[in-house]
């Protein structure tokens, strides 16, 4: 079986789907954030913080690479990976990609107790992620499927893609 890559913007629940996905398959499950945190030994905040934006986006493509190149496994992408048409292309290879889409007010709702994450610690967060979505729309929709997640459960995003992965 492909790999199942998972994209979507932050809070879109990607990490919990994921580790069903990874449980219901028997797949091991590989998440792009704690790969970069465990190379760096810092978190992505820190990272972001110490080295900027830049640098944490270099370290992104480099893991995603060596990520990408595994077979049989769920990917739990970081949200900015379709930034770069170079991870894309690197997911696609081995990967089904699949799209967890989620208004600008549910992902506010689901991450707005959250401090780990730089681009949203901010203090107008609703007005960026509403700018950020609509930035990354387009890119997250070249994904093979597109899921809609809002007011839906973890476990039930994580059915909804099992079944579309067995038919
Ligand atoms: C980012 C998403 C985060 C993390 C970093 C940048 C983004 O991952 O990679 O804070 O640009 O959307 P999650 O989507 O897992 O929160």
């Amino acid at each position: 079986m492909k790999n199942i890559v998972l994209i979507g913007f932050m809070g879109s629940g990607k990490s919990t789907v994921a580790k069903c996905l990874a449980e219901f398959f028997h797949k091991e499950l590989i998440s792009t954030d704690a790969l970069i945190e465990d190379k760096e030994g810092q978190s992505i905040a820190e990272i972001f913080r110490h080295y900027g934006e830049q640098y944490f986006r270099d370290r992104e493509r480099e893991i995603i690479k060596r990520a990408a190149i595994k077979k049989d496994v769920v990917l739990d992408c970081g949200g900015g990976v379709v930034l770069n048409p170079q991870n894309m292309d690197n997911l696609r290879r081995n990967g089904i990609l699949i799209y967890l889409a989620a208004s600008p007010e549910t992902i506010y709702k689901r991450i707005k107790r959250q401090k780990n994450r730089p681009l949203l610690n901010i203090s107008q967060p609703k007005t960026r992620i509403a700018e950020l979505i609509n930035q990354r729309k387009s890119l997250y929709e070249q994904a093979d499927y597109i899921i809609q997640t809002d007011a839906k459960t973890a476990t039930e995003i994580s059915e909804e893609i099992i079944r579309l992965l067995n038919q």
